[in-house]
């Protein structure tokens, strides 16, 4: 059993009380590797930016519960080394499925954990949540739940049409669940295909998709009904163009990739979302830059040589969405 505290992580609490507050987003960023972990890191000590670090069933199947544990460990160290005096870094399962898996990482060092009931019924989604919250909270570990399905591709479960959270759901859910923050779904969706193209319009002028605003009337019934409460977005990259062309010129092929535009997530932001989860974005960084590398030198066989770009392509993604979408530098100084 080992308590995150003793590796310099922290929960959630505090770090969603002024975000609502401040009216702000805290990144949760997914990583499965170094480059990744190092790249989120320089960022939030850059910029001095409290950060999620989310770690995915997949992920951990990827690279190694314990590695990506001591990884964590590792990474508030190196924040403290780059300068960084107090940071704050929360170690968090994304998209937790069973009892078994969160009670895993809260034994093992993890700040907060996700049980994501909500494929479940209703009634089971409450059962579920409310025995990871009983387990978790003996060891001060916050606990995000879900309520309403998101489109798309979530780990395991594929949910074909997404569901919105029902407003009139969410105060029986929060009271008898006892989760710390609740993840919504108001339109976003997973991955680097969130809307089909029959739900957007074209741009005539570049051909590219222009997807359909989120529900954010949604939002603000959930938030007139559970005020102060910490809410979750879920599926909030931005699939940015310049790297789906990068890929594209570089023997890639992801025709009609599109995400959720930025000032939708800035202004959601600004509301009583307080976590953002950011992982295809970083994703496409990395491939691009990958990708262009290879196709400009044939001959190289460094991985250092295209991890290395691609790692300083995700710390410029990582600042920009500090800076300029989720307003959360500055916030852990
Ligand atoms: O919500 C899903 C995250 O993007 C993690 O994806 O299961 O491929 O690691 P993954
Ligand atoms: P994206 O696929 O939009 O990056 O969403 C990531 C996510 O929600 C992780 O839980
Ligand atoms: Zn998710």
């Amino acid at each position: 059993m080992v308590n995150y505290k003793d590796l310099g992580l922290v929960n959630t609490r505090e770090m969603f009380a002024k975000a609502v507050d401040g009216g702000y987003a805290i990144p949760a960023f997914n990583f499965n590797n170094m480059e990744q972990l190092q790249a989120i890191i320089k960022a939030c000590a850059e910029t001095k930016s409290p950060v999620i670090l989310q770690v995915s069933s997949g992920a951990r199947k990827y690279a190694n519960q314990t590695l990506l544990r001591y990884m964590a460990e590792g990474a508030v160290a190196y924040a403290k080394e780059l300068g960084w005096e107090h940071p704050q870094i929360c170690l968090h399962l994304d998209h937790g499925d069973t009892f078994e898996l969160c009670k895993s990482c809260v034994d093992f060092g993890f700040s907060s954990v996700m049980i994501d009931g909500s494929s479940l019924p209703y009634e089971e989604n409450i059962a579920l949540t409310k025995k990871v919250v009983e387990y978790a909270h003996q060891f001060d570990v916050t606990v995000e739940a879900e309520l309403g399905v998101l489109a798309g591709v979530e780990d395991d479960v594929v949910a074909e049409e997404s569901h919105y959270t029902k407003p009139e759901e969410v105060i029986d859910f929060a009271t008898r669940s006892g989760c710390d923050s609740l993840a919504i779904s108001i339109g976003t969706s997973h991955g680097a295909y969130k809307f089909k193209p029959e739900q957007c319009t074209r741009d005539p002028q570049t051909g590219r998709l222009v997807p359909p605003p989120l529900a954010f009337d949604v939002l603000a019934e959930i938030e007139k009904k559970l005020p102060g409460f910490p809410i979750v977005l879920h599926g909030s990259s931005s699939v940015p163009q310049e790297y789906v062309d990068i890929i594209n010129a570089n023997g890639g092929n992801m025709p009609d990739a599109v995400g959720v535009p930025e000032d939708q997530l800035r202004k959601a932001a600004k509301s009583a979302v307080c976590k953002i989860n950011i992982d295809s974005d970083s994703r496409l960084a990395f491939t691009a830059a990958v990708r262009k590398v290879l196709a400009e030198k044939p001959g190289e066989f460094d991985p250092r040589k295209y991890c290395g770009p691609a790692r300083d392509e995700m710390v410029k993604l990582y600042k920009h969405k500090i800076i300029e979408v989720l307003g959360s530098d500055g916030k852990a100084e």
